[in-house]
């Protein structure tokens, strides 16, 4: 098994996360996500991050963003019992060993905001990715209050993750992207301004006519929770 490969598996990451410490962020830090988090993501609500890792990104809202309820879950006990006790004087963060695609600790509806930067990644690198993502996103739904925001970071292009999302659950998606670089480099004109949604059809082909080919950016799904357009599905 290659290492990408198992990036779906428990194991793998005890490992990691054994013999590195952190911390580490995936992708994006807090800071340069920050505006679009704080537009979707109200700060006195309910938020879960799933697959947190050993990321400062869930202390950042807290510290930086004034976030109350912050609940993080992961599925190597080896990073959690690290952040419980890191973190263990901060009662906005709590953090639990879970697998996302069985959340039955929590009840329906119990979050306003589910944040993924990085884990729905994973779970598509391993063995049954595509059952383990619609387990994992059906999960994401039930636990989201209706109306509910499910905030996807991703380098996964809307060719690759809007078909998965649109037959997951019934959600309402806007996109935003942000480059790549780290913040530092970042250039003062960028591919397309974060804070202003990417065009999106039913099949993605507007984003490339918006960003042109494979453009050097993270993909940030905002996926909305519409019980009314769904009253049958999952609801
Ligand atoms: C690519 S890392 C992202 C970590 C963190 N979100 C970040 O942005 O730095 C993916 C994380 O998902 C976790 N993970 C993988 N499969 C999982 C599952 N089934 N349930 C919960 N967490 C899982 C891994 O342990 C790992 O911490």
């Amino acid at each position: 098994m290659t290492s990408t490969q198992a990036y779906g598996e428990p194991w793998y990451w005890d490992n990691r996360y054994s013999n590195e410490p952190g911390p580490f962020d995936w992708y994006q830090k807090y800071l340069t996500l920050a505006p679009i988090i704080n537009l979707y993501v109200p700060s006195d609500h309910p938020v879960l991050v799933v697959g947190c890792g050993n990321s400062a990104f869930s202390e950042g809202m807290v510290l930086d963003g004034g976030y109350t309820d912050v609940v993080n879950v992961d599925i190597s006990s080896v990073v959690i019992e690290a952040m419980k006790s890191k973190f263990r004087d901060c009662p906005q963060l709590k953090y639990m060993k879970m697998d996302v695609r069985d959340m039955n600790a929590f009840e329906s509806g119990s979050f306003s905001a589910v944040i993924d930067k990085g884990t729905l990644d994973s779970l598509l690198c391993g063995n049954n990715s595509r059952q383990n993502a619609t387990k994992m996103l059906e999960e994401i739904w039930r636990v989201l209050k209706d109306k509910g925001v499910y905030v996807l970071v991703t380098y996964g292009a809307p060719l690759y993750r809007l078909r998965l999302l649109q037959e997951s659950c019934s959600w309402t998606i806007k996109l935003h992207v942000i480059e790549k670089l780290a913040s530092e480099e970042k250039s003062d004109y960028p591919v397309w301004e974060l804070m202003k949604p990417v065009p999106l059809n039913d099949d993605g082909s507007s984003v490339e006519e918006a960003l042109g080919p494979n453009p050097d950016v993270h993909y940030i799904y905002i996926c909305t929770k519409e019980i009314s357009a769904n009253s049958n599905k999952n609801a």
